[in-house]
């Protein structure tokens, strides 16, 4: 048996064990994926709720189906653990797990605080085990288009970036509606960013109108280096659902409607020059800037299912004993502006510094 240097993991290519913790909304989805993949073979389910776990497994499965996480850890045959219970409880059971010698794939958030996530980080170096934040819209075809495109200067420079993601949503127990759906947009941002997500800064407004005791509609905007903006707007109680991102560029303008299954993704070869930058000319309007029309294309996508990829992911990161794309370190800058956005909703928007963390890693392509 091969061992590897850097993260002491097997490397000999045998199928491997995996337990997904965390039955409920997500983690079905999950054990859907690891079953299908030739990677993995998914050996036990743990919920505390094992009625929940014993529906989503089925019968005569042969996965153990337990509400004890010990049981699992103590397993020689789980060389990872996929957690896909409420953020909050993160940071307990990843401990354990990685305390165990376990491999990790994390749901989003990553953790409920920066310290939380920082302490799991760590402990994954120490350990010399993988770490993986599920991330998974990093993993979709038209994410990774849009940051080869973005990458390849297709756009030019980034001027503005307008994330929308609202439909009436759960009303989570434990998050407020940034805490649930803006992880999606500023991990996508992460990836496609020109050196990753590292705004200036944070504001952030959230409204409660219904009284459910946490901000259901919420803004944030993003200043980046260099001048230009990001804003995200998530909202749980819009009876219409949207979920589209445009990127603005200096050559071109990308818009990205996730709803739209037949053309994901439109490139706009059109923009607004600014020629002179006058003030005293006759004709202000016509001084200073000019208008590109150009064409609309819509690049093809290879469509997959996202969690596929984020099981191959993990996978391979373990046996080549690498950090996977999407790891600990990206689900520690989500964090960051997520708990400084907390900071400005309690500063009635105020803009609020992001406390700067590690270094980003490339999408292996
Ligand atoms: N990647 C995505 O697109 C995506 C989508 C939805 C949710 N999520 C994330 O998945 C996670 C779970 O969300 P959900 O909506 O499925 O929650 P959920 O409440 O529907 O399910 C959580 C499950 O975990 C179980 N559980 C709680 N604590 C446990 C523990 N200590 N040990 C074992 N089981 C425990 C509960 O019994 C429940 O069945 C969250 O972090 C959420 O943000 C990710």
């Amino acid at each position: 048996m091969e061992m590897d240097a850097d993260m002491g993991t097997t490397t000999d290519g045998r199928t491997l064990g995996v337990a997904v913790v965390g039955a409920g909304y997500w983690g079905p989805n999950l054990v859907r994926n690891f079953r299908a993949s030739s990677d993995w073979d998914l050996v036990a389910v743990c919920d505390l709720d094992t009625d929940r776990a014993q529906a989503v497994v089925g019968a005569r499965s042969g996965i153990t189906v337990t509400s004890s996480l010990d049981e699992v850890l103590a397993r020689d045959d789980v060389d990872a653990v996929a957690i896909a219970t409420p953020a909050r409880t993160h940071h307990g059971v990843a401990t354990a797990a990685l305390r165990a010698g376990k491999h990790l794939l994390v749901e989003k958030p990553l953790a409920d605080s920066v310290q939380a996530g920082q302490a799991m980080v760590d402990l994954a170096r120490e350990q010399g085990l993988v770490l993986m934040a599920d991330h998974t819209y990093c993993w979709t075809a038209a994410v990774r288009k849009i940051r080869d495109l973005v990458a390849d200067g297709a756009l030019g420079d980034v001027l503005f970036v307008d994330s929308v993601r609202i439909n009436l949503g759960l009303i989570q127990p434990d998050v407020d509606v940034l805490w649930d759906l803006a992880p999606h947009d500023l991990s996508i941002l992460d990836l496609v960013l020109p050196g990753g997500l590292r705004p200036t800064g944070v504001a952030a407004q959230g409204s409660d109108p219904l009284r459910a005791g946490k901000a259901c509609v919420g803004y944030l905007t993003l200043p980046l280096p260099g001048g230009a903006m990001a804003h995200v707007h998530v909202n749980w109680l819009s009876p219409t659902k949207i979920r589209q991102m445009v990127i603005g560029g200096s050559e071109r303008t990308l818009v990205w409607d996730d709803l739209n299954p037949q053309q994901r993704i439109s490139i706009y070869d059109r923009g607004v020059d600014l020629v002179q930058q006058s003030v005293d000319s006759a004709d202000r309007r016509t001084a200073t800037v000019s208008y590109r029309l150009g064409d609309t294309w819509a690049p093809a996508l290879d469509e997959r299912e996202a969690l596929g990829a984020v099981v191959a992911e993990l996978a391979a990161s373990i046996r080549q004993g690498r950090a996977p794309a999407t790891d600990g370190e990206a689900g520690l800058r989500v964090l960051s502006v997520l708990e400084a956005a907390g900071t400005s909703l309690r500063a009635r928007g105020a803009l609020v510094d992001v406390a700067p963390t590690g270094s980003r890693l490339e999408l292996v392509r």
